[in-house]
């Protein structure tokens, strides 16, 4: 078949075959099929949609179209995906937690993505900490702390990062079989057995209603079972940031606080039931996926998982001692309460937006990142407010600051009628 006649398939809402699949991403790998030719297809994705079976063999196609890791060495492999939102520094907390329990996490992680936080900046607040490393070093590291996380190869399904590039100049970002597709080969590609997904909902994720991310989120979970591996997804509040810290080095000390027993409650909440999750999907029985990962925290051993693994990747693991070492900007300015009442809403968007704004994220592609920046967030929905109080500290270096103020003066709704806390975990599937 002739790419034009594949675009024609799914331009009439027909069903693709393999076949059409790989000759058309390969074909664009390689440089064969211009890219009008897959922009037009992927309009016509966007406007027919794919089955489920359509969406696992493009999504295995993206996978095998680069390096593939291979982690059949090692037992209990788990990967975690978050689809990204605000103040999420879960993976932190969560991956040396599953680590002390057991279970092998060895994981390639992102960067930021416009006003979400990325694992890999926030890690790399912490100096030295390196997210690359050698082919032998990663599988090395894996059986022996348990906990190894780097940065996206760019050999890793390589047709995700091509595809998604056109995806976003020709507005067909935001189409379920195509997001579902791109998140899942780079999990594919990755190697782990057991995959968790944490699908976000609300203002500060990319799905904004409950709606499209259960959509979303059983169309990947669909895609982990056609292809064998054991996948679980929970549906979790991103209307409002998660914990009290914005911000890279913020953040990682919000993390470490977390995994030292203190740290916000809906930041233990969430990492506890997704290590619940995993634990689950890895044959533990509920008691143990409910128990081990407190032990993790309380005891102490999953902060020691932490230390072990920044310092294996060459961070300099006395932060992790004394958080009170990162390098934290000097300059503050308060947002505070104009009127008394109850905290309605809390705009994530806003919040993140305000964080990019000060230089804790990137503008443009590869920009630099200054990492002593960010917010916190004093109140949090439910909460009684006076007039006066302090309802966000700003942690700048000057840059941003008038937007960042603006942002945040309109990112706090106070009503009069008291109202109860937005539950964080909205549902879990299998
Ligand atoms: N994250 C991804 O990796 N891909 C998408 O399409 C959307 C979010």
């Amino acid at each position: 078949m002739t790419i034009p006649e594949i675009i024609e398939v799914k331009r009439e809402g027909g069903i693709h075959t393999k076949a059409q699949l790989e000759s058309l991403v390969l074909g664009f790998v390689q440089g064969v099929v211009p890219d009008y030719q897959v922009a037009a297809w992927l309009m016509a994705v966007y406007l027919k949609g794919m089955n489920a079976e359509e969406t696992t063999i493009l999504t295995q196609v993206m996978a095998a179209s680069g390096e593939q890791l291979d982690l059949s060495s090692l037992e209990r492999t788990t990967d975690k995906h978050s689809t990204g939102g605000v103040g999420d520094k879960t993976s932190l907390v969560l991956t040396p937690m599953l680590a002390a329990c057991g279970v092998t996490v060895a994981k390639m992680s992102g960067r930021g993505l416009a006003h979400t936080g990325g694992t890999i900046d926030k890690l790399e607040s912490i100096p030295g900490w390196s997210p690359s490393l050698e082919d032998g070093a990663f599988l090395k590291q894996a059986k022996e702390i348990g906990l190894v996380l780097v940065g996206q190869s760019k050999n890793l399904a390589p047709a995700d990062g091509l595809l998604y590039a056109l995806r976003d100049v020709t507005a067909t970002v935001p189409s379920i079989p195509l997001i579902a597709s791109s998140i899942m080969s780079k999990k594919l590609a990755s190697g782990a057995k057991t995959i968790v997904l944490d699908v976000k909902v609300g203002a500060g994720a990319f799905m904004k209603t409950l709606d499209d991310a259960k959509e979303l989120a059983k169309a990947m979970l669909e895609i982990g079972r056609l292809a064998g591996r054991n996948t679980r997804a929970v549906l979790t509040d991103m209307e409002t940031p998660l914990g009290r810290m914005m911000g890279n080095a913020l953040e990682v000390q919000e993390a470490i606080a977390t995994l030292s027993g203190q740290g916000a409650t809906d930041l233990r909440e969430l990492c506890l039931a997704l290590a619940e999750e995993t634990l689950l999907a890895e044959g533990f029985s509920s008691q143990d996926a409910l128990e081990l990962p407190k032990k993790a925290l309380d005891s102490g051993a999953a902060l020691e998982k932490f230390k072990a693994f920044i310092a294996a990747q060459g961070g300099d693991a006395s932060y992790i001692i004394q958080p009170e070492k990162f390098v934290i900007a000097s300059g503050r300015s308060e947002i505070r309460a104009k009127s008394s009442g109850y905290l309605e809403r809390l705009d994530a968007l806003a919040v993140g937006k305000a964080v990019l704004a000060l230089g804790g994220g990137r503008e443009q592609k590869g920009e630099a990142i200054d990492h002593s920046v960010g917010v916190e967030i004093c109140a949090k929905p439910a909460d009684a407010i006076q007039a006066g109080d302090v309802l966000a500290v700003i942690y700048h270096n000057q840059r941003g600051l008038e937007t960042a103020q603006h942002l945040l003066e309109a990112a706090f709704m106070i009503g009069q009628q008291p109202v109860s806390a937005p539950p964080l975990i909205l549902e879990r599937l299998a």
